[in-house]
């Protein structure tokens, strides 16, 4: 039984290979699938989701399987039912699992009970799915990720930074992560990952010859208490225009959305970047029919 609940775990033969699926899955859109035929999947949601839902949901039914959503706070989970009993419960009912929730350890609990394929969708510690979306989308534009520098700028301790980190050492490619020290990742999970992996507070030097620029919120969700003091810590950790110069001329920047203009980016460069950024966020959905078919393989 395969299930897909962190980058940190993930051989890199097994990214390569969602990586191809991926493209396979955007190049034959449209032919039917029964992949998952006479599959139930359910999407167990304790935050907020539109890119993430709405692909998994799409996706699950392309390649054939039903799919139900179900929202943490409507089920018994919200009222204190355990994981371990939530995932007794669905594994005997259902094929696959999709999570989105706070603390890591309840992904991987529920795939210990469930015993059922089990995809993070976004837990605070990564957010598997959309790097592999990241990576499948630079590379589909510009080639082999591997030897590039990827800079991240912002919230260098968040879930997407993290799981960007633990992609680097695994494809081989430079990361720069430029944020205050108080947002830099934590010192165990840059030893855990390995690689080539920088980080600083100097945003200028880091951005220098970036062949992709990338952030992602100030405020993840969970962390609204801390908003006053992250808007301020983080004011100047912005991709803009001037940034932009810095890199390299055909870099790429990058957003995994919902974007904040003004905050982690400013308008005129996150529309002068539309296209890539919603580029990528469409092939949410091409990448998660490729895990979800290396999931059940
Ligand atoms: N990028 C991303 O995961 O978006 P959602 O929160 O809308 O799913
Ligand atoms: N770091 C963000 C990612 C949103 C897709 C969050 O956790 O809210």
């Amino acid at each position: 039984m395969k299930h897909l609940l962190s980058l940190e775990k993930l051989p890199r033969q097994d990214v390569e290979l969602i990586l191809a699926a991926s493209a396979a899955m955007k190049a034959q859109r449209g032919r039917p699938s029964a992949r998952l035929a006479g599959q139930t999947w359910a999407l167990l949601f304790t935050k907020s989701s539109t890119r993430t839902r709405v692909s998994f949901e799409v996706g699950i039914r392309e390649l054939g399987g039903g799919v139900l959503f179900l929202s943490a706070s409507e089920a018994q989970l919200g009222r204190g039912e355990p994981i371990k009993d939530t995932a007794r419960v669905l594994g005997r009912m259902i094929h696959g699992a999709v999570i989105r929730t706070f603390a890591q350890s309840d992904v991987e609990e529920f795939a210990q009970y469930a015993r059922i394929p089990t995809i993070n969708a976004l837990t605070d510690e990564e957010h598997p799915c959309q790097i592999l979306a990241d990576i499948f989308t630079y590379q589909e534009k510009r080639g082999p990720i591997s030897g590039r520098r990827v800079v991240f700028v912002g919230d260098g301790a968040c879930n997407v930074a993290l799981s960007w980190i633990f992609a680097a050492a695994k494809l081989g490619f430079e990361l720069r992560i430029a944020a205050p020290r108080k947002f830099q990742p934590p010192a165990d999970v840059l030893r855990r990952a390995g690689g080539n992996i920088v980080c600083t507070e100097d945003i200028r030097g880091a951005a220098e010859g970036a062949d992709l620029l990338y952030t992602d919120v100030w405020v993840s969700m969970g962390k609204e208490a801390e908003s006053a003091e992250r808007l301020r810590d983080l004011a100047g950790y912005q991709i803009n225009g001037a940034l932009v110069k810095l890199a390299k001329p055909d870099a790429l920047v990058m957003h995994c959305l919902p974007a904040y203009r003004g905050k982690e980016i400013d308008e005129a460069t996150f529309e002068a970047r539309a296209q890539t950024i919603f580029d990528q966020a469409e092939n949410r959905l091409h990448c998660q029919k490729a895990i979800l078919d290396w999931v059940v393989t």
